[in-house]
């Protein structure tokens, strides 16, 4: 038997294909998604996988994938949780995991393998997704197993193992990078009264440091879905870095949060997503031109249902695809262009237009117009407040 394993080349994935082997007995292939999480990580991944004891190491470039069909309907939808989160990690799950399944079918693997602790919502987001693409395949979380608690525990049985310990000087903090965002959990970041240490940052200068001059940015949008950059076409993922860079030298967000995992447990995480927040700001601001105030509101309640289930590992859940059926349908015209100025960790809106656009300069302006006639204002106001007055003639005893 063999099993496809979510490699990532530090201390606790390579321990686990040891352990896998011993424990179960089983050839162990590595996988590696590319999601973006840069060259550092995937450098010299081969030779440490086969000298962790792996048969084989299979790379997949998941990028564009990952930018198209996960985090593009995310922005479209607007999905945030719990206020604030703009979830990158819970995006990169379930491509990560489908690309398992994928591989598992293509070398022939009869069981998955993930390094997430029994305490987070990988865990689940990976394993809902196996569960939705492959219910045959078996699932195997080595932290929810083995005798192992910490890092020495992990260097220990490397060495007894004769596997290479990592030699990357490993960060205090557990962080998860993509093209998304950076997350940064643990250490002093365990107490929510601890502010975060100046140099903790990766993708976003301090705000206090940043260009002293505001730089303007243009996005353009095709029904809900970003596809420029100050007027040059973009694929996904370069869009989406290209706005990384941009945002990241004016300090643009930063996120710092308490969050309520799936298992119950609070958590404090700070988050860097700098083109994200870009986006999300960018494609906000045209729905307020192209949709009315029903749609919007109808559109930020399932939003909130719909961040929900991606943060809870449900991306394959046809309730989460049904509701994404209703997005792209509700931003079809949502179309235009956003001009966004950046300056010292704010985004603040310039400019925005669309040839759908339902404001009427020629309805809404302070100089008269002939299609609103302030007359037909009086008749709407009795009928839309006849139930004030009905009440209060009832107070009144009128
Ligand atoms: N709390 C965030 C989430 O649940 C980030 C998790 C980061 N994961 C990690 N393996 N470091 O989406
Ligand atoms: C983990 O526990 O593996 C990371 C944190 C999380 O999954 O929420």
């Amino acid at each position: 038997n063999k099993v496809v394993l979510a490699y990532s080349g530090g201390l606790d994935t390579s321990v686990i294909v040891p352990w896998l082997r011993e424990n179960y007995g089983c050839e162990v292939v590595c996988f590696t998604a590319d999601v973006g999480q840069g060259v550092m990580e995937m450098d010299g991944l081969e030779k440490k996988a086969k000298a962790s004891g792996a048969s084989q190491l299979v790379v997949k470039d998941l990028k564009e994938e990952f930018v198209r069909d996960y985090i593009f309907p995310c922005l479209r939808a607007g999905a945030v949780y719990e206020r604030k989160y703009l979830l990158g990690t819970s995006m990169a799950r379930p491509v990560i995991a489908k690309a398992m399944v994928d591989v598992s079918k293509e070398v022939g693997a009869d069981a998955v393998s993930h390094g997430c602790t029994g305490k987070g919502n990988d865990q689940v987001r990976f394993e809902l997704t196996f569960f939705a693409l492959n219910p045959e395949l078996k699932v195997v979380a080595p932290w929810r197993e083995w005798e192992i608690q910490g890092r020495e525990d992990a260097i220990e049985y490397a060495r007894k193992h004769n596997i290479p310990v990592p030699v990357s000087k490993r960060s205090i903090y557990s962080r998860d990078r993509n093209l998304w965002h950076l997350s940064h959990e643990g250490d002093v970041l365990e107490d929510p009264a601890n502010e975060p240490k100046k140099d903790m940052y990766m993708l976003t200068i301090d705000p206090e440091d940043a260009p002293n001059q505001p730089e303007y940015v243009e996005i353009g949008i095709v029904s809900g879905l970003p596809v420029s950059v100050n007027g040059k076409e973009k694929t996904p993922a370069s869009l989406l870095s290209e706005l990384n860079q941009i945002g990241g030298r004016h300090g643009i967000g930063r996120i710092d949060m308490v969050e309520n995992r799936l298992v119950g447990m609070k958590s404090r995480g700070v988050y860097e997503t700098p083109g994200g927040t870009i986006l999300h700001t960018a494609a906000r601001e045209l729905e307020s031109l192209t949709l009315d105030r029903e749609t919007i509101q109808m559109k930020d309640m399932i939003a909130l249902k719909y961040a929900e289930l991606v943060y809870a590992g449900r991306w394959f859940d046809p309730l989460r695809e049904s509701m994404d059926a209703f997005m792209e349908k509700i931003t079809e015209t949502t179309t235009g262009s956003v001009l966004l100025k950046l300056y010292k960790g704010s985004v603040t809106v310039a400019s925005r237009r669309s040839p759908n656009s339902l404001y009427r300069e020629d309805i809404s302006s302070f100089e008269n117009g002939s299609i609103y006639n302030q007359a037909d204002a009086a008749g709407f106001i009795q009928l839309y407040g006849l139930p004030m007055r009905v009440r209060a003639m009832l107070k009144e005893g009128v």
